[in-house]
C-alpha cells in the first residue's frame, strides 16, 4: 500500500506511522522537516518499503503535493493535521481564519477530489481510495470554549463524508474520534492503542470511538448538556487537566 500521512510530525502521526510502516510506502508530510527526518528514520526501522518526506505547508493548498505524488496511486489518506487542536477559541485569531480554514478543512478536502480526479480509474470497488479522518469528541458536544476547533472537525468530516456517498465504489471513508487527552510530544499507551485499533478496524467500519473518558462525557451530556459544559470549562483551567 502507499499511504500519504498528513500531519505525519504529531506524535499520534507517529504513533500511526509505527503500525502502518511495515511493507508499506509513506509518503510522510508535515511543515517540520527535522521531526519528519526523525520519523522517517523510525518508519524505516519498522519495516517501511520506502518513506518520503515532503515538507508542506496545508496553507498553501493542495498543489504542491499533488506534484509530488504525479502519477503514484495513493490507497490509504490519513488526515492528522489541525491548526486549531491546541487552540481554545479565546486564542483563535480572526487574522488567521484563512490558515485555519485551509488547514483544517479546504486543502485536505481539496486534496481528496483532485486525487479522484487526477487518477479516476484508479480507484474502484475493489481498489479504493481509503480515507480516515482524526477528529475529537469535541465535535459531538457543545463546547465552551473550543467550539472553532470542533466546527472544523465537523464540517471536514460532513465533506468527506459527503465525497464518499457520491463514489461509493471509489471511496471508503472512516472517523476516527478520539475521547481523550492526548500529549502533544510524548507518546503514550493511547497513542499507540488509537493507531492499532485504527489498523486493526478501519477495513470494515466507517466509525472507531476511542477513549472511555469520552463515552462517559457523551452518556452525561444526553442526561445534562449544561453539566458538560460545565465540566468542560473548568477542566481547562488546569492546562494539565485539559479535557481533550
Ligand atoms: N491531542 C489530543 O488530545 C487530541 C484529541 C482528539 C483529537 N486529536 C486530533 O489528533 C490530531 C493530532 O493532534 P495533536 O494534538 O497531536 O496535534 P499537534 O501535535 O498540534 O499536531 C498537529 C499536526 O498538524 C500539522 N499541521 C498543523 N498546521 C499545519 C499546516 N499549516 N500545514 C501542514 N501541517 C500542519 C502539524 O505538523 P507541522 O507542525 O510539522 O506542520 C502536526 O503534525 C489532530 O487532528 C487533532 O485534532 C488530538
Amino acid at each position: 500500500m502507499t499511504i500519504l500521512l498528513l500531519g505525519a510530525s504529531s506524535e499520534l502521526g507517529r504513533a500511526f506511522i509505527q503500525e502502518f510502516a511495515s511493507q508499506n510506502t509513506l509518503l510522510l508530510t508535515g511543515r517540520d522537516c527535522t521531526r519528519l527526518e526523525i520519523i522517517k528514520r523510525e518508519a524505516e526501522q519498522a519495516g517501511a518499503k520506502e518513506v518520503r518526506c515532503f515538507e508542506h505547508d496545508l496553507v498553501s493548498g493542495s498543489h504542491a503535493l499533488l506534484e509530488a505524488f504525479q502519477g503514484q496511486r495513493i490507497d490509504l489518506l490519513i488526515n492528522l493535521a489541525s491548526a486549531t487542536s491546541n487552540l481554545s477559541d479565546p486564542a483563535i485569531e480572526p487574522e488567521q481564519i484563512e490558515a485555519y480554514t485551509r488547514t483544517d478543512l479546504l486543502t485536505p478536502v481539496e486534496l481528496v477530489m483532485a486525487l479522484l480526479q487526477a487518477q479516476p480509474s484508479a480507484y474502484n470497488s475493489d481498489k479504493p481510495l481509503r480515507i480516515m479522518f482524526i477528529s475529537s469528541v469535541l465535535a459531538m458536544l457543545h463546547s465552551p470554549d473550543r467550539d472553532i476547533y470542533a466546527a472544523y472537525k465537523r464540517l471536514q468530516a460532513a465533506f468527506l463524508q459527503r465525497i464518499a456517498a457520491l463514489h461509493p465504489e471509489q471511496v471508503r471513508f472512516t472517523i476516527i474520534t478520539i475521547g481523550t487527552r492526548l500529549p502533544r510530544r510524548e507518546c503514550t499507551r493511547h497513542h499507540r492503542n488509537i493507531a492499532r485499533k485504527a489498523a486493526r478496524l478501519y477495513l470494515t467500519h466507517d466509525t472507531i470511538f476511542y477513549g472511555f473518558q469520552g463515552r462517559m462525557l457523551l452518556l452525561l451530556n444526553q442526561i445534562c448538556p449544561w453539566l458538560i459544559s460545565g465540566m468542560i470549562s473548568l477542566s481547562r483551567r488546569s492546562p494539565k487537566n485539559r479535557v481533550f
